[in-house]
């Protein structure tokens, strides 16, 4: 895994910004998949910024959503297909129908989870998967001891992701759903680029672990040490438990330009 420690919430966005422009100016039907929750959201002001500034299109691109509530209104702000819209797609061009999550009200939930995927393929796969990472390890909704090889399908959040939720829901952890629907880990591994962006002292040791960390279903995270193409783009407190940071500093200052990420 290539991690890239910067001090500034601003450039890290722009870096992650750069590789999502890079992929769609090589392929502008790009699949991506796209986090919610406050890791991305630098990341899609930057691209929304770009768009407007005319340097990138979405317009054939596709993107899949990570997770979702179970169970939230068709009309709730906090549903996770509302703030996609809200704080990514309604800012670009992409087409109406393209972006896609698992539908949190569906009669048949696994059905609708088997259904998801099945579309995810259909699609050609992920190109560029953005990830955060929560606190107690999981990325998108695989809480720890989630199956290493899970498919999309129904999870119980943790009473630790409960409580990080709940500032989304004013404060209130009695209002944040407790199920939801997440791609799996194998699901999140079949994408070809995973960036993962983590910010703050809260993400520490989860970063620790993912990075540094035995694999294991205790810490979800810690699987992307087996995928081919993983970037863990980094502020100073989520690697504040690093330790080997003095060398993810030295080999990215000495990066030769022409590598990208
Ligand atoms: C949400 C998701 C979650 C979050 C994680 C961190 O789609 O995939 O794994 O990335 O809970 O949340 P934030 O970014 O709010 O700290």
């Amino acid at each position: 895994m290539e991690v890239v420690i910067l001090p500034e919430r601003a450039q890290i966005a722009a870096l992650a910004a750069d590789c999502v422009e890079t992929l769609l100016k090589s392929k502008p039907q790009a699949v991506l998949g796209l986090a919610t929750g406050s890791s991305p959201l630098a990341l899609y002001d930057e691209l929304a910024a770009r768009h407007a500034a005319g340097r990138i299109s979405f317009r054939r691109a596709r993107a899949f959503m990570l997770d979702e509530y179970v169970g939230l209104p068709a009309d709730h702000p906090e549903r996770y297909r509302n703030v996609i819209e809200r704080e990514f797609a309604s800012r670009i061009d992409m087409a109406p129908d393209a972006v896609r999550g698992p539908d949190g009200l569906a009669a048949d939930l696994p059905a609708a989870c088997r259904a998801y995927d099945q579309e995810i393929r259909d699609a050609g796969g992920i190109d560029l998967q953005i990830l955060g990472i929560g606190s107690d390890g999981h990325i998108a909704f695989n809480e720890p001891g989630s199956s290493l090889a899970s498919r999309t399908r129904i999870k119980t959040l943790t009473p630790q992701t409960i409580a990080d939720n709940a500032r989304f829901f004013g404060g209130d952890r009695e209002l944040v759903p407790r199920h939801v629907l997440t791609q799996g880990l194998g699901t999140i591994m079949d994408a070809r680029h995973l960036v993962l962006l983590a910010f703050g002292r809260a993400k520490a040791e989860a970063v620790h672990q993912m990075v540094e960390g035995g694999v294991s279903a205790m810490w979800p995270a810690t699987l992307l040490q087996l995928h081919a193409h993983a970037t863990a783009l980094l502020d100073e407190g989520a690697a504040a438990r690093l330790q080997l940071a003095p060398y993810y500093r030295h080999a990215y200052a000495g990066k030769p330009p022409w590598q990208g990420l």
